[in-house]
């Protein structure tokens, strides 16, 4: 393995096949996953007025640049906008950099986030897809947050931030959930040993307060609104697997299948999840609630829907796999705020 910006290992060196892989694309992350997060990033865009020429995106944690391609499908094809791609894993910069080197305005920096010059470049929408803040202790999360918003608060116009982490609370790892812990990207299935890391968990509380504690008054001063959305509340890839928490169902393969229009593998069985699934592993906590409610919806429409056909099934379940607004609370595999600062 090669060593990071940072002199870490390389990680993801070992993982590029899911990177590559035609299946990371499957029907659930394009028809579900990709869309929501593009409709987050649309809140960010027309938040600085993207309609006009020459918007500029810094993506941190960029990887192969998976950013890019969500931008342009927030903006549509054909509006020009600058990208750099901000990542510590050469492996990936690199894939990106095959893939996206040809395009206009395109940027690489092989960094780590954590010694990027905010200051130097300060840009309209800073995004961060994937949970890269998960992988940062919440200090250094904090102090990350800290250098984004000095380089806000320099600036004449509006910006926008998309920060992304890991919900503590989902329900494909309820039973390990906890703030901090070792987390395996057991999902990448090609990897001789996949992505292993020390990574952090967040409620809505929690990451309200890292940025809180991480703004400058000059920043927290232009800060209008954060924007909380729990994404991908049912279909963690961790339901192909069951790795963690094996008594839920395989709900993305059903999902997908019923997307596809085809068969769920076990029938209702396979959508439907049961109560030792989550009941045992909940307290009193908001999140928690959260948790019951939105399992039991789920349930409540899996079983009425069955009688109307799977695509119609589909569209039905798809809205209750983001939650986004006061009701998000870090249930879902990634936990994503959009915070939006006004012009000075
Ligand atoms: C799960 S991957 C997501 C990659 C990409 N955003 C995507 O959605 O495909 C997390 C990424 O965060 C990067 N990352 C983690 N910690 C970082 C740091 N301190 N500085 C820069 N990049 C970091 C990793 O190298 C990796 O590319």
């Amino acid at each position: 393995m090669n060593a990071q910006a940072g002199g870490e290992t390389d990680l993801y060196a070992d993982a590029l096949g899911h990177y590559r892989s035609p299946d990371r694309g499957d029907a659930v992350k394009v028809d579900w996953e990709r869309p929501d997060y593009v409709g987050l990033l649309r809140v960010a865009l027309r938040h600085v007025r993207a309609g006009r020429r020459g918007i500029r995106v810094v993506d941190l944690g960029a990887g192969a640049g998976e950013g890019w391609w969500l931008t342009r499908a927030a903006l549509g094809r054909g509006v020009h906008f600058g990208y750099t791609a901000v990542d510590s894993s050469p492996s990936l910069l690199a894939l990106g950099e095959r893939r996206l080197g040809g395009e206009a305005g395109v940027r690489f920096r092989l960094t780590d986030m954590r010694d990027f010059d905010f200051a130097a470049d300060p840009t309209d929408v800073y995004l961060s897809v994937g949970a890269p803040f998960s992988e940062l202790d919440e200090e250094s999360f904090a102090e990350v947050v800290r250098g984004i918003g000095m380089a806000v608060a320099s600036r004449r116009g509006p910006s926008a931030v998309v920060l992304d982490v890991y919900g503590r609370d989902c329900l494909s790892w309820i039973p390990v959930a906890a703030d901090r812990r070792t987390y395996s990207m057991t999902f990448f299935l090609d990897a001789a040993s996949p992505p292993t890391r020390d990574m952090r968990f967040y409620t809505r509380g929690r990451l309200e307060r890292v940025i809180h504690n991480g703004l400058t008054d000059a920043a927290r001063n232009r800060l209008t609104g954060l924007v909380f959305s729990d994404r991908c509340v049912f279909s963690s890839r961790h339901t192909l697997t069951g790795a963690y928490n094996p008594d839920v169902p395989r709900l993305r393969t059903a999902v997908n299948a019923l997307i596809n229009g085809e068969d769920v593998p076990d029938g209702d069985r396979g959508l439907v999840i049961p109560e030792k699934a989550y009941l045992p592993h909940l307290g009193a906590t908001p999140s928690h609630r959260a948790l019951a409610r939105t399992v039991d919806t789920w349930n409540k429409t899996v079983h009425t829907g069955l009688l109307g056909g799977r695509r119609s099934l589909a569209r039905s379940l798809r809205g209750l796999n983001q939650i986004t607004g006061t009701a998000a609370a870090g249930i879902g595999h990634y936990l994503t705020v959009v915070a939006l600062f006004a012009a000075g």
